[in-house]
């Protein structure tokens, strides 16, 4: 998601940038840059390891030399002709590739849902159609505990809502706020394409994928019309009540839907990221008042459904923010499940939640805070896995231990654990019990000294190596004085992938060791002091990694999200790229897909077998059309950089998801 202000910009798809490039304030962890200055010595030492171990850029990290070529086939990493770099109106794919769209936003996903008519919408439609902003994506074969590879479940977020380029006549008057255009319809379409959707999808005798438009298991989640329970620790917390929900423990919807995962008993988690976006007012009260300070309560912009909706009114509801912000579990083989929020995960701006089992079959969720110098964490259940009885798992993300790191100069990290009483998480700085722990998750995450970073996005397991992979997507506002190991460019532009090793190689472990696997940006320009293995080509390096994926092959696929910033990262459009891990071209990046002006790419999920790779195509028209060479304007719903899907007149831009193959089953990617 990206992000930019209404005030600045008159357009609402660029409004919310704003909290990505302002960090929160607050007390920052203890300065690292002596820390910096010893792994800066390490770094010497480590020149001259190899050739593959080596940067282009003379101010570059090393690339870990270990080489490990496990849980991945190094000699075909490659098995496809990269895409190259630059901007136009539609996608692109390698060659040998077919990237056909599966749904667009307004299509039906309710057994009998209307069709899309962008000039005849209503948020009673839009109940039953594909919401907005399609952003993660999972898949969960059918039937269930299957590999299957043909037919599935695809679990898709719906983050935000760019309204000017859904609806006709959004466009303000020059100093006018497009917000003040909203009506009651208006708030209320949006709330209905925020959320998730559940579609089924199969693959036919021609191999073509298509969604069962009459599938039941076809479902809409939204913070419309989707009431949700409330569990775990903070669960009834005087905190969470409301005048809506004086027990605490009943929320309608979710907010600000973006990466996410699936389970290992097939249930589908819902991060909330940036669900200060939504809260209008100034809470009368305080400690909610600092609370809600640290998450960015009141935004610099707010969408306006607190107009007519009262919870999103902090003046009227001053506890009603502290409902969002978690991790949601949905059970997409049960339509009538009512989804959870978590609370045990804690509460921030997810980003995602992709698991692992440790080593004594519990399950690890890692997951990013995504906003400039905010933290990453990891929970670990206290109970193992049931893999035998999916419903024996239901409350099993409802006790266990939420941690968070600390990335040291020397290539090691702590997991530091979240847990009242311990460690100054006590009353002397405010937690009265667990539940003040995790609903001000980034608070005791201060408290205890974590590390932070340049604007975690996905954080992804290796399911074959056990490695972490973590998208550092960027940090403009990091200044020379708070560089460190781990986050090493002042004015970082274009981000970087860290990976870590778990102690033991588990999951479970409070310690790690980390290296960076890349630093994003150009390589030919030393003052970027981007770091890829030299053999990556003109078009194969990136900026902004955003959500990461691991093939059955062992790859590891990363989407970028470059924002209305594409034009200073890079100059190209953002686009899905394979980065090869281990063996000689460890750091060697190649396009497979490039999206259209003004879009990101996300979800990135492949079927079991990697004949199909599902992907999302969010905001197209949205971000940095200004720079947009022969257009050089804000996009409208009326005057877009592209109408891509559709190519038609009388359609506006759609957000899509898409399927990649390539062909007789071979594997995408080759
Ligand atoms: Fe929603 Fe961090 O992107
Ligand atoms: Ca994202
Ligand atoms: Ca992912």
């Amino acid at each position: 998601m990206t992000r930019r202000k209404t005030s600045e910009t008159g357009s609402i798809g660029e409004a919310m940038e704003a909290a990505d490039d302002r960090p929160v304030a607050r007390a920052m962890a203890p300065t690292l840059g002596e820390l910096w200055s010893r792994r800066l010595a390490r770094r010497d030492v480590l020149k001259g390891i190899g050739k593959a171990a080596l940067l282009a850029s003379a101010s570059a990290l090393p690339l870990a030399a270990c080489g490990d070529t496990s849980g991945f086939a190094p000699d075909d990493i490659f098995g496809f002709a990269e895409v190259p770099h630059g901007v136009d109106e539609t996608h692109h794919v390698g060659a040998g590739h077919s990237a056909d769209i599966l749904i667009r936003w307004g299509d039906p996903v309710l057994p009998g849902a209307p069709e899309f008519d962008p000039l005849n919408q209503s948020a009673e439609r839009q109940l039953q159609q594909f919401g907005y902003n399609n952003d993660y994506v999972g898949f969960v074969p059918l039937p269930y505990g299957s590999r299957s590879s043909d037919r599935g479940l695809l679990c898709i977020h719906h983050e935000y809502t760019n309204d000017d380029l859904m609806h006709p006549g959004l466009v303000p008057a020059p100093g006018q706020n497009p917000l003040e255009l909203f009506t009651r319809e208006i708030a209320e379409i949006s709330m209905a394409a925020h959320g998730g959707s559940i579609v089924e999808v199969a693959r036919g005798k021609d191999r073509k994928w298509n969604v069962v438009r009459d599938s039941a298991y076809n479902r809409r989640i939204t913070p419309l019309a989707t009431p949700m329970r409330i569990s775990g620790p903070a669960a009834g917390h005087p905190r969470l009540q409301t005048s809506e929900d004086p027990e605490g423990r009943t929320v309608m919807g979710t907010l600000n839907n973006c990466a996410g995962g699936i389970t290992p008993w097939g249930t589908w988690l819902m991060s909330e990221e940036n669900i200060n976006f939504y809260f209008m007012g100034t809470p009368n009260d305080e400690i909610e008042a600092t609370n809600h300070a640290r998450i960015g309560i009141p935004a610099p912009f707010s969408y306006p459904w607190g107009r007519w909706h009262k919870r999103f009114d902090v003046a009227a509801e001053p506890r009603e923010p502290n409902r969002y912000g978690w991790i949601v579990e949905v059970d997409p083989l049960d339509p009538a499940s009512t989804p959870v929020k978590r609370t045990a995960l804690g509460r921030f701006k997810h980003e995602g939640c992709e698991n692992a089992l440790t080593k004594d079959g519990r399950l690890a969720i890692y997951s990013g805070d995504d906003q400039q110098f905010e933290y990453m964490y990891k929970f670990v259940s206290r109970d193992k896995v049931n893999t035998k009885d999916r419903t024996a798992n239901a409350a099993l993300l409802d006790e266990g231990v939420l941690y968070v790191a600390r990335f040291d100069a020397d290539g090691s990290g702590s997991w530091l654990p979240l847990i009242h009483g311990q460690n100054g998480l006590d009353e002397t700085n405010g937690f009265a019990d667990q539940a003040d722990v995790l609903i001000e998750a980034r608070r005791a995450g201060d408290i205890l000294g974590a590390t932070p970073l340049d604007r975690p996005e996905d954080v992804e397991p290796h399911p074959v190596t056990g490695k972490v992979y973590a998208a550092l997507t960027n940090a403009k506002e990091r200044t020379a004085d708070k560089v460190d190991a781990v986050n090493p460019r002042a004015g970082n532009l274009w981000g970087q992938i860290v990976e870590m090793t778990p102690g033991g190689g588990d999951h479970a472990s409070e310690n790690f060791t980390w290296t960076l696997l890349v630093k994003c940006g150009d390589p030919s320009d030393p003052a970027i002091g981007a770091a890829w293995n030299e053999e990556t080509s003109a078009d194969g390096w990136f900026a902004c990694p955003d959500n990461v994926a691991i093939d059955a092959k062992g790859r590891l696929w990363v989407a970028t999200d470059q924002g209305s910033g594409w034009h200073a990262a890079s100059g190209t459009a953002d686009g899905l790229y394979a980065l090869a891990t281990g063996g000689d071209k460890r750091g060697v990046a190649r396009q497979l897909f490039r999206a259209p002006i003004g879009a990101e790419v996300c979800g990135p999920i492949f079927t079991p077998d990697a004949s199909a790779l599902f992907l999302a195509v969010q905001h197209p028209a949205a971000d940095g059309t200004v720079n947009f060479a022969g257009f050089n304007r804000r996009s409208t719903y009326a005057d877009p950089a592209t109408r891509w899907p559709d190519f038609d007149a009388n359609m506006p831009v759609r957000p899509s998801l898409l399927v990649i193959t390539a062909g007789k089953g071979s594997p995408v990617g080759g």
